[in-house]
């Protein structure tokens, strides 16, 4: 099948390059020429595992194209709207982006020979934005479904070619409804056929899943991080409790990591999103708790300042302080919203002095001259001298560093792992005085 894809960051690069994979032939739009011209190349614009080898295999083969020009999505019979949805300074989403995507696709819709052409959402929108954009692109007999993505960053590749579900948010009427169904099914054949499960819903519903799955999995972040304040207080683990709790599968051991919170371009952004859009449907107080849990992510990660203050004094000036990640997660360069950089924005504005290492976002940060850390290229060079070492990102590089070569390294041997990730009792045999999240 011939397919579109607007938008080629995370979500249309991956979904692009996945459905060249299935077999489509796939042109990916987007405004940033320079984005454009690195996937033309092959070459990945971010860093995501997997996603280059499967990105180059398919412009090889000639199924997948990028281009800055919309009027090449003329002739397929499906484009995916991948394009981004950011935090508006009222916590509201910033739909410009989707909005300019329907505007640029409407004078190319409607030129597919095969029938009915479908546009499919795939942006994390508030509810009600499908029916809204299904009204613009009417005109043209093109079919709007919502088609919500759930790919993890660090997994995307994976996640988009081997779903937990799909979900097709169909229009109300329903022979558009069956016929929409069954072209999304031929593009998707070969996932349903490994038997994923596929549901059907209307546009709200669909719009809903995906918010409400991501604010389902920000508030059980925040609950275990409320639960380590509970431990630290009492003296308890939070992660064997964390352990316990997660082997009733009514609760499920997924998702329970305490640490320094989330971070990245979606989980923080999605629940004010979706706080704003239910204050502007009257319903505001049904999601007064994702307050608390924006709330609890923040105070967690200023809660390492405070553990900082216990081991070194109350003055952090001058103390040498090594953050071992720059993401917001292992496996990704994607520095949005990241609790490591935010703690190492914290420490330099109490003038301590910091140095920040990532193996994938350390390159694109020492290309800046305004930061207020030092980049380092090795994880040695960050210990060296330091007072302190601070785990903000679960790299594997860091979690399997040898603590003994560490010792060596350090000026001082106090260590913050913020992801409850290192092996405690190595460090602590190491000379090291360790402090966890929730594991006084
Ligand atoms: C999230 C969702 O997991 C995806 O299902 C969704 O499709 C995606 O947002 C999206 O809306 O596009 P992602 O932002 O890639 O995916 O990252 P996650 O794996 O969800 O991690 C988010 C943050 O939570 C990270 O900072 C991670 O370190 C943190 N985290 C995760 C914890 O602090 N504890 C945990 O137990 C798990």
């Amino acid at each position: 099948m011939r397919l579109s894809v607007i938008g080629c960051g995370y979500l249309g690069a991956v979904h692009a390059a996945s459905m060249a994979e299935l077999g489509h032939t796939v042109v990916g739009v987007d405004v940033d020429a320079h984005k454009v011209e690195l996937l033309s190349r092959g070459m990945a614009p971010f860093f995501e595992p997997g996603f280059e080898e499967v990105l180059r295999r398919n412009v090889d083969a000639g199924r997948l194209t990028f281009t800055t020009d919309y009027a090449a999505i003329a002739g397929a019979q499906v484009h995916f709207i991948g394009v981004g949805t950011p935090q508006l300074d009222t916590g509201a989403a910033d739909l410009t982006y989707v909005d300019a995507a329907v505007e640029a696709m409407l004078p190319h819709l409607g030129k597919c020979a095969d029938r009915p052409e479908i546009v499919a959402g795939k942006s994390t929108v508030p509810v009600g934005t499908a029916a809204r954009l299904a009204e613009s692109i009417a005109p043209t007999g093109a079919t709007l479904v919502w088609n919500p993505e759930f790919l993890r960053e660090g997994f995307a590749v994976k996640d988009t070619l081997d779903p937990d579900r799909m979900v097709y948010g169909l229009p109300a009427d329903e022979d558009a409804a069956v016929s929409a169904q069954a072209v999304l099914d031929d593009v998707y054949r070969p996932i349903l056929e490994k038997n994923k499960p596929r549901l059907v819903m209307d546009y709200a519903t669909a719009e809903l899943v995906k918010i409400s799955a991501n604010a389902f999995l920000a508030t059980k972040i925040s609950f275990i991080n409320a639960m380590a304040q509970i431990c630290d207080a009492a003296g308890a683990d939070v992660t064997a409790l964390a352990g316990a709790i997660g082997l009733d599968d009514r609760i499920g051991k997924r998702f329970l990591r305490a640490g320094i919170g989330f971070g990245g371009g979606c989980l923080p952004k999605d629940i004010r999103a979706f706080q704003a859009r239910a204050d502007e449907l009257g319903v505001g107080r049904a999601l007064g708790f994702l307050a608390e849990v924006d709330r609890i992510n923040d105070a967690v990660r200023h809660s390492v300042v405070d553990t900082a203050r216990r081991m070194l004094g109350e003055d952090l000036a001058g103390r040498r302080v090594a953050v071992l990640g720059a993401a917001f997660k292992p496996d990704s360069d994607d520095m949005r919203n990241s609790p490591s950089l935010d703690l190492a924005a914290e420490f330099a504005e109490l003038s301590a002095s910091v140095v920040v290492m990532d193996p994938a976002a350390g390159p694109i940060l020492a290309a800046r001259t305004d930061l207020p850390y030092q980049i380092t290229e090795s994880i040695e060079e960050a210990l060296t001298g330091a007072d302190l070492v601070v785990l903000g990102t679960e790299w594997k590089q860091f979690t399997t560093f040898d603590p003994a070569r560490a010792a060596e390294l350090v000026s001082r041997r106090n260590v913050i792992d913020g992801r409850n990730s290192l092996p405690r009792e190595a460090w602590k045999a190491a000379g090291f005085t360790y402090a966890g999240i929730g594991r006084r």
